[in-house]
């Protein structure tokens, strides 16, 4: 047993003879909001992947809250649980990625009510005064009737984290949740991350928002190569690193036009941004 929400024990990873992740060690504490940041093929998603185990793993342990993610430990050896005991573990994870993924011939509220209900086997009326509750929180509370063709690429990815939040998850990874977005509607979807986290969620997001890193992480790690080469409190890792390949790639970084300059005061001025934009589009 472990304290941490999440305990990550020297997994490894390869595909093939491509090894995406050499042994691999990190812990997150509750309610605590990890950046994971690194170059492209550094190994973040396959990480990702194994902590929700959407792949397998070829060596060490995942534990969330206590739970051997994936695997029964008999005598040292792994052996890989029944696809029904995985599929319950997940329940407890939720993921989003870039791509939003919703249901294209659902309603927002139909979107985020679905797994509730069916994998949950919850009745439709609680599902849905959760499903409205969560809309509020990530501002949408005037969108419960609309169909994500008619929402922007902000707006959709603020319904899949809803849709992620709906099956109350222990903990949530997002994986480059706004790089897909017009840099214009980065900052809403930041916002929502940012209230998830004061509110406590434990959470781990791969990102390239630099300055969103700075200031709400708690922890920053920085891979490259499938290893976790530096980690730390974000003032350490970022503005002081001590490694030559985190040097390299923060400077890479801060060369490159930052996608959003400023990140709202708070999700009340996204929203409100977000109206005004809608506002102007009706003229
Ligand atoms: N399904 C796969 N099959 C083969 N190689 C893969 C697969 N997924 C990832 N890889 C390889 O594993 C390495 C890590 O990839 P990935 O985890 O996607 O990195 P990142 O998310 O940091 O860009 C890369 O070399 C990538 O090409
Ligand atoms: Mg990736």
């Amino acid at each position: 047993m472990t304290t941490f929400k999440l305990s990550i024990d020297g997994v490894r990873k390869a595909y093939g003879p491509v090894v995406a992740l050499q042994p691999t060690s990190l812990d997150v504490r509750e309610g605590e909001f990890v950046t994971l940041l690194g170059p492209s093929g550094s190994g973040k998603t396959t990480l990702l992947r194994c902590i929700n185990q959407l792949e397998t793993i070829d060596g060490g342990r995942i534990w969330v809250d206590g739970d051997l993610m994936g695997y029964e430990d008999r005598a040292g050896t792994l052996h890989r649980l029944t696809d029904k005991r995985i599929a319950a573990q997940r329940r407890d994870i939720g993921m989003c990625f870039q791509r939003f993924n919703l249901f294209p011939h659902k309603t927002t509220l139909e979107n985020i009510m679905e797994a509730p209900v069916q994998v949950k086997g919850e009745s439709r009326a609680k599902a849905r005064e959760r499903a409205i509750a969560l809309l509020e929180r990530v501002g949408l509370e005037d969108k419960p009737a609309a169909y994500p063709a008619q929402l922007s690429g902000g707006q959709q990815q603020r319904v899949a984290i809803a849709r992620a939040l709906a099956m109350q998850p222990k903990l949530m990874l997002f994986d480059e949740p706004t790089s897909a977005l017009d840099p214009e509607l980065v900052g809403e979807v930041l916002a929502v991350m940012r209230e998830l986290a004061r509110d406590g969620m434990t959470m781990i997001v791969v990102t390239h928002e630099m300055s969103f890193a700075r200031e709400v992480a708690d922890h920053v790690v920085f891979m490259d190569d499938g290893v976790v080469v530096e980690h730390g409190d974000p003032a350490s890792v970022i503005n002081n690193p001590q490694h030559a390949r985190t040097r390299s790639f923060l400077r890479r970084m801060q060369s490159e036009p930052q996608a959003v300059e400023h990140i709202p005061e708070s999700l009340q001025d996204a929203i409100a941004a977000e109206k005004h934009h809608d506002l102007k589009e009706d003229e």
